[in-house]
């Protein structure tokens, strides 16, 4: 286990749904399992007027997510975790002077002996980065003479290439790149990050991870969920941005990276920038229009129950042409993906909530078996990010008796049979590589340009292009339509239930 310095963590924005949400429960996680410094404490700071006690009340006294957590513990053990939380209210405005809240961290640092060091989470929207990163500085709070200083910013970075690059240059006036983390909560998923493992500490799928063997890479990332309270937020960003341009591309580079020299960070974030750079961009509006789709769900019945179309969610627009459904179709060109096919989706109000990524490799060159039937299936690598995390590899077996009949057989790895490994939730990863110092788990400035160089003309298109058309999909099924139309030749996406091996395999019981 790393040992952890001692810090302070200044959470930014600290009344809202995230900190209560996500970060609180996570460092309950790592109190609980003893992963916390010895000398720290949390300092939320927002515009609420609140005190340490309402703010200890709030985010976990009596936070409804940590009810469950703390039900069996002890009293004075859950009064500990509490103790370690401060609050410290800036005002009306994030754009103010930061000298009181110095002298607070100052205090702190002193009573508690948690030495200079400090992590700054931005948990605000993220139009006030670069102002608090600004306020940092000017108050003398982002200089590393006296223990180092880390800002962790949240998602959307930027809405486009252009302000991405803008608010990284914001950003980098102040703190210098190696000082900032940009989360991405799907790196912190085991699974996610298992993709290296599966990869390069094993000799059995690299030397096949090539266009040789390869014939198309699909991953699929669903949600059962419609836009919930989010439609204001949602209807200005859409499925591209919210899921596609961070975490989709973060596990396609994952996907499509080269091997790196070592695990050190640098090493694995240079591979995946130069992934990302991969990416054919597309630029035409012919080549936009065959290969991306977008739609948005419409009114249905889901087990008896009207649900609404996303036109009529709260803070939607009812002419609103954002999408919650994107499907796009790319190629890599780089030597080992030359005209592979990848292809990714992601929506919202699916059937089922579920990640994976499928890789189907190639049929055999030369079929022997050829009345077997099973030419027309192919031998699939299933990476299953949630839920029901594990991998599944699909491969033909005989069919007792006579001739050779082949059918499909599962082979199947499930991470809930390692029982006694504690899987860490991804906040509870991510925070704790942040306070460690490892930014592995996080992405760096150029690779979330690269990111979106290749997303930005596809919303170009869908604002202005030619033929753009935005389908439509009844809540609850598997898209539109004519989604399968993309996929070449096969015609079809695999469709995933919630659980692994969903599919009726072939099997022998006696
Ligand atoms: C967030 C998106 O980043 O990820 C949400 O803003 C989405 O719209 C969520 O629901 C999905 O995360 P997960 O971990 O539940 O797959």
């Amino acid at each position: 286990m790393n040992k952890t310095e001692n810090q302070i963590l200044v959470i930014f924005g600290a009344s809202g749904d995230l900190t209560a949400r996500k970060l609180v429960p996570a460092l309950f996680n790592l109190y609980v399992a003893e992963q916390l410094p010895d000398n720290f404490v949390v300092l939320g700071a927002s515009r609420s007027d609140m005190t340490d006690t309402q703010f200890r009340n709030r985010v976990v006294l009596e936070s409804s997510y940590l009810k469950e957590k703390i039900k069996d513990k002890d009293e004075s053990y859950i009064k500990d975790f509490a103790n370690k939380f401060f609050y410290e209210d800036l005002g009306g405005s994030y754009d103010t002077d930061y000298s009181r809240l110095r002298t607070r961290v100052e205090d702190l640092k002193n009573k508690y002996n948690t030495s200079g060091n400090i992590i700054y989470y931005l948990s605000t929207p993220p139009t006030l980065y670069e102002t608090i990163a600004q306020r940092l500085a000017d108050a003398g709070m982002s200089t590393q003479n006296n223990g180092w200083k880390r800002l962790v910013v949240e998602k959307p970075f930027g809405y486009s290439l252009d302000t991405a690059i803008e608010l990284n240059k914001g950003l980098q006036q102040f703190f210098k790149e190696h000082q900032i983390y940009r989360i991405d909560h799907y790196l912190g998923k085991e699974t996610v990050q298992n993709l290296l493992v599966t990869r390069f500490a094993n000799s059995i799928f690299e030397p096949l991870w090539n266009r040789n063997y390869i014939h198309h890479v699909e991953i699929t990332n669903a949600e059962e969920v419609g836009v919930e309270k989010r439609g204001g937020y949602y209807d200005k960003s859409g499925a591209l941005r919210d899921m596609f341009q961070n975490h989709l591309l973060q596990i396609v580079s994952l996907v499509v990276m080269e091997p790196p020299i070592s695990d050190a960070p640098e090493d694995i974030r240079d591979e995946k920038v130069k992934a990302l750079k991969s990416l054919r961009i597309m630029k035409d509006d012919q080549t936009l229009y065959d290969n991306t789709i977008r739609a948005q769900y419409t009114k249905s019945i889901i087990d008896g129950n009207e649900v609404k179309g996303y036109r009529e969610e709260d803070g939607v627009d009812e002419n609103s042409t954002t999408e919650t459904y994107a499907a796009i179709k790319f190629f890599v060109d780089n030597w080992r993906w030359k005209d592979t096919p990848f292809y990714v989706r992601t929506a919202k109000r699916m059937p089922t909530k579920v990640t994976e990524v499928v890789i189907h490799f190639k049929t055999p060159h030369h079929q022997i078996f050829k009345d077997s039937g099973v030419h027309d299936k192919d031998n699939k690598l299933i990476i299953r990010i949630q839920p029901d995390e594990g991998i599944l590899v699909k491969f033909g077996v005989k069919v007792p008796g006579q001739g050779f009949k082949v059918e499909r057989a599962n082979l199947d790895f499930y991470y809930s049979n390692l029982v006694e490994t504690h899987v860490m939730d991804a906040y509870e990863r991510l925070l704790l590589d942040a306070m460690q110092g490892d930014a592995t788990l996080y992405s760096r400035a150029d690779e979330v340009e690269a990111a979106w160089e290749f997303v930005d003309p596809i919303l170009k298109y869908w604002e202005d292009g030619k033929d753009v058309r935005m389908y439509g999909y009844a809540a609850g099924v598997w898209g539109p339509e004519n989604a399968d139309e993309l996929i070449e030749g096969i015609g079809e996406w695999r469709n995933p239930g919630p659980n692994l091996t969903d599919d009726p395999g072939f099997c022998v019981i006696c």
